[in-house]
Formats: structure tokens, C-alpha cells, sequence
């Protein structure tokens, strides 16, 4: 998607480690406009699917999750990273441990939330090792509910999510795919019509 990864290219930042610091659109302050044509390419990507639902993880998913959300006319669902308050739910779990923070997360999401039978597009902000869309693949398959697919805003294709994820034969659709962001350089996989 030509317009983000311009986006990436003026304002994203490399940092040490491998991290791209993109705070001034989508982890930190949001671009509501770039973020409304991120909910957009997705819904084209997918235009081929009937899906009633979508899931994202909190807190970076949302934004681009509630675009696509809004552009099929369906609801949003967010998984916790804590404990809700309201603990009276029964919840679906799973275990989310993140490389880059050393630390293992529950996320949940409410039973009430996603029923089986419905076709759920799981939508995240970054692609790095997989794990927060493993743990969001394992809740929907708890649900008894059907993948259509994986849509990641900004992928790390030299990390092995989308591998893992292409294993269990998931679609992954992602707007931009890094290949490096060595010498402090991104560069983006090439790919057609994109
Ligand atoms: P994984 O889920 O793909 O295995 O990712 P990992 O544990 O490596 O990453 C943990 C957190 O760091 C996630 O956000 C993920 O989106 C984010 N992340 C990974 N690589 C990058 C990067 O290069 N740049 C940025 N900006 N973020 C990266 P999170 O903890 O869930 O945070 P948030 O959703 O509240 O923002
Ligand atoms: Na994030
Ligand atoms: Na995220």
C-alpha cells in the first residue's frame, strides 16, 4: 500500500534492535485519515469473504481494526491484555509471550463476543514473531468460530510470524512488508499492485 509505506518512509523511525518506531501515526498519536484507507485496502483485500466480525488486541490494533470495522458495517472485537474489572464473564484465554518484552500475557476476549459458526478477520498493527495473532487464532478457534484471515498493517518479514502463521495454512494480508531496517534504512518487500 503505496500511501503507508510513504507514510513509513517520512516519519518512521529505526531504532536499535530492529524496532521501527512509527508513534506519530499508529502506536502512539493515530492519522484518522490514513488509518480510515488502512480499514479500506483491507476490506478490498477481503472483498472475496463474507466475514461478520472483527478481532484485534488492544491497544495499537484498534485503530486500524475500528476502520475496517466501520467500512463492512460489522462490530469490532478487542482482546484484553488485563484483567477486566468486570470479571463476571466467561472468557476465552490464550497465553501471549512477547520476544521483544521478555513477558507472557493473557489476553481474553468474553464468550459473549464471538459465537461459533461466525468468520472472523483478525486485524493487528505489527507482524514480528506471531504470537499476539497465534494467541487471537487460538481464541476464535476456541469460539468455534472460522479465520478468514490475518490483515497486519506493518510486517516484519525477517521475523518468522508470517511463517508460523502460513504453517496452519492462515491467509496473511499485510499492507507493508519490511525486509530490513538495517543501517537504520527500511526496505520494503516489492510486490505488485502494492
Ligand atoms: P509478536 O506478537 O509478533 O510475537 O510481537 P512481539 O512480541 O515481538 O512484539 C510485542 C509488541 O511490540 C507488540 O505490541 C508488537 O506490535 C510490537 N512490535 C514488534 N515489533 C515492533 C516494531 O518494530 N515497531 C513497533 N512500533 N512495535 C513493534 P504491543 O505490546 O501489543 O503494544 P500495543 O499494541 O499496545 O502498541
Ligand atoms: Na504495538
Ligand atoms: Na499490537
Amino acid at each position: 500500500m503505496k500511501l503507508l509505506k510513504d507514510k513509513i518512509h517520512q516519519d518512521g523511525l529505526v531504532l536499535s534492535g530492529n524496532v521501527l518506531k512509527v508513534d506519530s501515526f499508529l502506536n502512539h498519536q493515530v492519522d484518522p485519515f490514513l488509518m480510515k484507507k488502512i480499514g479500506e485496502e483491507f476490506v478490498r483485500r477481503f472483498s472475496d469473504e463474507k466475514i461478520t466480525k472483527i478481532l484485534t488486541l488492544e491497544s495499537s490494533g484498534i485503530s486500524p481494526a475500528l476502520m475496517a470495522a466501520l467500512e463492512l458495517e460489522i462490530p469490532l472485537v478487542f482482546a484484553r491484555k488485563r484483567k477486566s474489572l468486570t470479571l463476571t464473564d466467561d472468557l476465552y484465554t490464550a497465553e501471549v509471550y512477547s520476544y521483544t518484552k521478555q513477558e507472557t500475557n493473557t489476553i481474553s476476549v468474553s464468550k459473549n463476543w464471538i459465537h461459533s459458526g461466525e468468520k472472523v478477520l483478525i486485524i493487528d498493527d505489527f507482524l514480528a514473531n506471531g504470537q499476539a495473532a497465534l494467541g487471537l487464532c487460538s481464541i476464535v478457534q476456541q469460539a468455534e468460530a472460522e479465520i478468514v484471515g490475518i490483515g497486519i498493517v506493518i510486517e516484519k518479514s525477517f521475523q518468522q510470524g508470517r511463517n508460523l502463521l502460513m504453517d496452519q495454512n492462515l491467509r496473511v494480508e499485510s499492507l507493508a512488508r519490511i525486509k530490513s531496517l538495517e543501517n537504520g534504512k527500511v526496505q520494503f518487500i516489492e510486490e505488485e499492485n502494492n
